[in-house]
């Protein structure tokens, strides 16, 4: 089974979760690609969607969906979102797609958030992917040299600007022993909008598919 073939049955898996009435935030990236293109079986139970990037909103709008504002929808009930990487303790990198803000927001706002994965994405440590960070454009030089003081290479992502019109600076060689430290740490540093480690706010539940079919874990 080819690597689109696993993000497509751990899309496919996530709408199980999606029930009668369900506020449903959607994330960004390829494996979400799969799960938009599989909503159509479940949108008579979905009373409104929230997109996590202007690509997932024009997607699901081509799809036939109407998309509403955070601001409207209120409270979330699902968030169901791809990963960068994911470790054992749900702890999540991501933002490979620059939309991290965002997803970090919605995932905040809803009360489950389902991570759907290709078993690649699993690891023993985060930092292997290196690890996106948004800032404001003014602070770029600023918060690399952070990043550098923990042993880290920044490098900024060339001609790229979020939907909030920021940067992303890639932050490479990071060994991310204990992802909540450190994500507090960098929240603070001026300049930084969003770190794209997810572990204050983890997944609650990981579907990870690999040969043999899709592994649902659940965090205790
Ligand atoms: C976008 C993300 C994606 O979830 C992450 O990059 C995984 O993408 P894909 O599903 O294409 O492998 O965080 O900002």
């Amino acid at each position: 089974m080819d690597q689109n073939e696993k993000k497509r049955l751990a899309a496919e898996a996530a709408l199980e979760f999606i029930g009668p009435g369900t506020r449903l935030g959607v994330g960004t990236g390829s494996t979400v690609n799969f799960l938009i293109d599989a909503l159509p079986r479940v949108a008579k139970d979905i009373e409104v969607f929230v997109a996590s990037s202007v690509a997932t909103e024009r997607r699901l709008r081509a799809a036939g969906f109407e998309v509403a504002e955070l601001s409207e929808a209120g409270e979330l009930d699902l968030y169901i979102d791809g990963a960068d990487e994911v470790n054992k303790q749900f702890h999540l990198i991501k933002g490979g797609g620059g939309a991290l803000t965002r997803e970090k927001v919605l995932a905040s706002a809803a009360r489950r958030f389902v991570c759907i994965v290709d078993e690649s994405k699993r690891v023993g440590v985060l930092g292997g992917f290196p690890l996106p960070v948004e800032v404001i454009p003014m602070a770029q030089a600023y918060v690399a040299r952070q990043f550098v003081k923990v042993r880290g290479q920044p490098i900024l992502r060339k001609d790229f600007v979020t939907d909030n019109g920021n940067a992303i600076i890639d932050v490479h060689d990071l060994n991310i022993t204990n992802p909540p430290e450190m994500e507090q740490r960098f929240n603070q540093v001026p300049g930084i909008v969003t770190v794209g480690i997810f572990a204050q706010r983890p997944a609650d539940i990981l579907l990870i598919a690999g040969d043999s079919g899709v592994d649902r874990r659940d965090r205790g």
